[in-house]
């Protein structure tokens, strides 16, 4: 069988793109496609078949994709599921190497017989199919926009894999609004072909992301996912958010999408075993993937707590003890440094309370100084809005505090927390635009901490 990631580059890079059943209207899954191909910037050549039209959105259609004058490495089909093995045939023929099969109507609503027809066409001829009953494909270094979602899907370096179609769309808007940078967003559906532990496979070599998610209803081979993951996470972090946990949860999945969802515990235990993160909710599974994106490992489970609020503080320190962040006890040398940036009144233990009263330097001496301390393993930094330090001047000031260190050779995990109106919420976007994750609550930057602890632990940079 030939190299799975070799074939999934004619998926992610594709040097042509046809969209088999481009429609002419407007608001059609078909037109929306082509459109966002077309708007999202993909740099290939584009091909829209339909046989009853002549231009679409400006492009030339072909009657059938055996009649485009050059070879196809990706064919998106969106026209009604009983018309798609005759379009598959007509694939195989012309040699397209890979599609994605966007029409539902398959095993989802006990079409199996259909599905098993596909998938025999595609053996024959050596096809790998995405889907069917998805969304599509985005790869934002290609500028590749196979999808019906949103368009502008802001780039990074996390891939987002959805075995739910709605759920991705959904997604996809939220990680605009959020600036969540994506490498790509991979709708999964009935994984008749194409699976989670090939797409891991192609995810573990691509130079273009650093993390992995996953939202899963079930798996077919649960063993080849768990071999694959055990390998893929000791390299890259893998967060899974894994849906029917409850009894009545597993059996809307299985009417969902066709998936067994099993025992949930066994799930647990094999994510756990192959050294897969797993997320209970979407704000943990992208909260986790911002900082295991931006931030370096955890080489030392020894946190310092940097606070202007003392209360912030407490909440912190307790978080820590339940999502396994050590807090670190400071050698007399660093309580006097930390010192040098307070009040009297200040606290130069952990936490760290710089006091209401702190402004730009002491927020910037203090991360400076935890990144120069040998003692310090991570850095969390929380801000508690207040009329004396503007929650921009304070983004700044660690926003600095780490240029500088980075500069002077001290590169160490950061999360921080701005907690307050309006105001931080801004300050905390230019955070995470400079890659410092930042959230707004103390818990959700502890946790994130947490999560980043475990990983570095599995993949061997934290004893
Ligand atoms: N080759 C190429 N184009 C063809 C074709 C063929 N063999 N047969 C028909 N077409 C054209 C049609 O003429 C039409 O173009 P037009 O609008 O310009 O006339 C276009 O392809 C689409 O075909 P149509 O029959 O109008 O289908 P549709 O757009 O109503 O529905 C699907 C097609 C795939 C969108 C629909 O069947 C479906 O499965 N919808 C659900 C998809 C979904 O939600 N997936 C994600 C689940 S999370």
């Amino acid at each position: 069988m030939a190299n799975v990631v070799e074939q999934l580059k004619h998926l992610f890079m594709p040097k042509s793109v046809a969209v088999i059943g481009a429609s002419r209207h407007p608001g059609k899954i078909g037109h929306e496609i082509l459109r966002n191909l077309i708007e999202y910037g993909f740099e290939g050549k584009i091909y829209p078949i339909n046989p009853t039209a002549e231009e679409i959105l400006g492009l030339k259609v072909y009657p059938s994709i055996l009649d485009v004058p050059d070879e196809v490495d990706l064919a998106v089909i969106s026209i009604p599921a009983h018309k798609v093995p005759h379009v598959l045939e007509e694939c195989g023929v012309k040699g397209v190497k890979t599609t994605a099969i966007i029409s539902s109507g398959f095993g989802e609503i006990g079409n199996v017989e259909l599905e098993r027809e596909v998938l025999d066409i595609a053996r024959k001829y050596g096809i790998r199919i995405l889907g069917p009953n998805i969304i599509g494909v985005v790869y934002t270094p290609s500028k590749l926009n196979a999808s019906f979602g949103p368009r502008d899907v802001v780039k990074g370096n996390i891939a987002f894999l959805s075995q739910s179609g709605a759920l991705g769309i959904a997604l996809m808007g939220w990680t605009i609004t959020e600036e969540i940078g994506l490498s790509a967003v991979v709708s999964l559906g009935n994984k008749i072909d194409i699976d989670d532990a090939d797409l891991l496979e192609f995810f573990y070599e691509d130079e273009n992301t650093r993390v992995i998610t996953i939202y899963m209803e079930g798996l077919r081979d649960g063993r080849k996912f768990m071999k694959v993951a055990a390998k893929v996470t000791k390299k890259k972090p893998v967060i899974v958010l894994k849906s029917g946990r409850s009894e009545r949860g597993a059996k809307a999945a299985a009417s969902h999408t066709g998936s067994l969802a099993g025992a949930d515990r066994i799930f647990d235990a094999a994510f756990k075993q192959s050294g897969v993160l797993r997320a209970i909710t979407f704000e943990d599974m992208f909260d986790w993937a911002r900082a295991l994106a931006t931030q370096p490992p955890v080489r030392m489970n020894e946190a310092v707590i940097i606070t202007n609020g003392g209360g912030a503080g407490v909440m912190a320190t307790d978080a820590a003890e339940e999502y396994g962040v050590n807090l670190l006890e400071p050698s007399p040398k660093l309580i006097e440094t930390f010192r040098k940036y307070m009040p009297e009144f200040g606290s130069p233990k952990n936490p760290v309370d710089l006091t209401g009263q702190a402004d730009a330097k002491s927020y910037y001496g203090a991360v400076k100084a935890a990144f120069e301390s040998e003692e310090v393993g991570a850095i969390i930094v929380l801000y508690c809005r207040t009329a004396v330090l503007d929650p921009m001047d304070m983004a700044k000031a660690v926003m600095d505090a780490v240029k500088d260190a980075k500069e002077e050779g001290y590169v160490k995990p950061i999360v921080v927390n701005l907690l307050g109106g309006e105001d931080t919420i801004k300050a905390s976007k230019e955070l995470n635009r400079k890659g410092i994750p930042s959230y707004p609550i103390p818990e959700r930057a502890v946790k994130t901490l947490g999560a980043m602890i475990k990983w570095s632990k599995w993949a061997g940079y934290l004893k």
